[in-house]
């Protein structure tokens, strides 16, 4: 067990900063105040000396060998990894690096339909073949949940050849799938367990959370901690345990499109907050989840809402739950989920994380305070009280299988040409259609574009969901493969 109370990268900046070393390198701001004046006017000159750049003191993050080594041996003893690989550009950087460290060109890959954007946009940079499995539904929410076993099961059947699963952990609402038969049952069957854990980086920190994937025998994971480990924004780390896919394939992955000027204030945030979470992690869990807990009873006795929680559990695609997802069904209340986000928004000064037709989600983490949770159960209960009317029926639309007629990576560098939504009908889609957040993929390139698509695009239009992938900002056209 190593010194968990450490922050080796982070006293290392510290000590740079106090070393006041005169700079002949970049960044060109020198430490100096008037090199960017109005920025640290705003927050603090301090921010300047510790933005720091590479160097021997300070370890190189594309072949690291001193302090971000050890800070990165600390983050990953924290997940119960055999490695750790810390990332400034996001988890988006560490879902790449995982899919094409384990999945060769042409090779297959088993994912959820609701695989976040940047899994589907590594199968273009990956050039891997796409098995998708439609995620499970939750009919009453309207939501999607975690994949089930059987229908592995049966995309492992049909494709043996599959080199790896990749899934979810948790959902976006807080759901976990059945983790232990999806890892045991890929591992019988020769397939790496690649996991995306942007919404798990406070899971197995504490005895009351679900456990995090990389502890449950996963081969690898990227996991947001700028997310709800408290880091700052864009810092993830990528974890590794030996087996299918070896470290220095990963570290060669990473280096194809990792920057050589790695942020050290984001890297310092990353050993500063995998601290936190071993140190406190049990006592500000316990603290998090019992006013959690307070806001779902109080919310739920609000006639018309309902704050799903573990209750949901033992239902299609639910074994496990995060309750630190705080999703809110409003739809009794007359209004659809980006209603009540823009409401919140606009008269209670409240930005929570995402909406749907149904559906709002507050992300409760490290930094939440029972002042700031109460102030949301409060608004939802005046909302309730102003604002209802007679209740929507969830109209679930389950969207099937896609057909893919080419990769995604062959529809990525074809010749297209744009067609309206409603002329595409029958064509192969030379761009992805997302709905963003909840980042769910309607369309990607590849696949043929059906009634049922556009009809569901006009709808979350209709709804004023921001649709992002397509040329057009308008999403009233979309690329399809073909010449003019
Ligand atoms: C499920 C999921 N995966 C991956 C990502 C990408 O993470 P990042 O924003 O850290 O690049 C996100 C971001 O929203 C996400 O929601």
């Amino acid at each position: 067990m190593k010194d968990q109370n450490k922050t080796p990268l982070f006293d290392a900046l510290k000590k740079y900063n106090n070393d006041k070393v005169i700079s002949f390198d970049v960044p060109g701001h020198k430490k100096n105040p008037l090199g960017l004046k109005e920025f640290s006017d705003v927050l603090g000159e301090e921010i300047l000396r510790l933005d720091a750049n590479s160097m021997k003191q300070l370890d190189h993050l594309s072949n690291p060998m001193g302090v971000i080594k050890e800070a990165e041996g600390l983050m990953a003893e924290a997940y119960g990894s055999d490695h750790s690989f810390f990332l400034v550009n996001g988890t988006t950087s560490g879902v790449q690096a995982m899919i094409m460290s384990a999945v060769k060109p042409g090779e297959k890959i088993i994912l959820p339909r609701n695989a976040h954007k940047s899994a589907v946009n590594a199968l273009i940079l990956s050039a891997a073949i796409p098995v998708y499995i439609q995620p499970e539904i939750d009919e009453k929410l309207g939501i999607s949940t975690g994949i089930s076993v059987r229908k592995l099961e049966e995309a492992i059947a049909e494709n043996p050849d599959a080199k790896a699963v990749f899934l979810m952990n948790p959902t976006y609402y807080g759901a976990i799938s059945n983790l232990t038969r999806i890892i045991n049952l890929s591992h019988r069957n020769g397939m790496a367990v690649l996991v995306d854990e942007a919404h798990g980086a406070h899971l197995s920190f504490s005895e009351e959370l679900p456990k995090n994937a990389m502890r449950m025998g996963a081969d690898m994971a990227a996991v947001s901690l700028h997310k709800t480990g408290g880091s700052l924004t864009q810092s993830s780390a990528l974890l590794l345990n030996e087996g299918f896919v070896d470290s220095n394939t990963v570290k060669t992955v990473l280096n194809l499109t990792q920057t050589t000027s790695a942020s050290y204030l984001l890297m310092g945030s990353l050993d500063v907050a995998r601290k936190n979470l071993v140190v406190n992690g049990e006592e500000i869990f316990k603290r998090i989840l019992g006013w959690v807990r307070e806001a779902r009873t109080r919310l739920n006795a609000i006639e018309g809402v309902c704050a799903f929680g573990p209750e949901t559990i033992g239902n299609k695609g639910v074994y496990d739950f995060d309750e630190t997802k705080l999703g809110i069904n409003v739809n009794q209340l007359g209004h659809t989920g980006f209603e009540v986000y823009d409401i919140l928004r606009d008269e209670y000064n409240i930005q929570v994380e995402l909406s749907d037709t149904y559906n709002i989600l507050a992300i409760i983490s490290v930094g939440d305070t029972r002042e700031n949770i109460f102030a949301l159960v409060e608004a939802i209960e005046d909302i309730a009280e102003k604002y209802r009317r007679s209740p929507l029926t969830v109209k679930c639309i389950p969207l099937s299988n896609p057909e893919i007629i080419v990769s995604p990576r062959s529809a990525f560098y074809a010749n297209k040409k744009i067609l309206s939504l409603d002329d595409a009908v029958g064509q192969i889609s030379g761009e992805s259609i997302m709905a963003y957040p909840p980042g769910i993929p309607i369309v990607t390139p590849g696949e043929k574009i059906t009634q049922e698509m556009v009809d569901y695009i006009k709808l979350l239009k209709e709804e004023h969901t921001t649709l992002t992938g397509t040329e057009d900002p308008e999403v009233d056209k979309i690329k399809v493969l073909g010449m003019n």
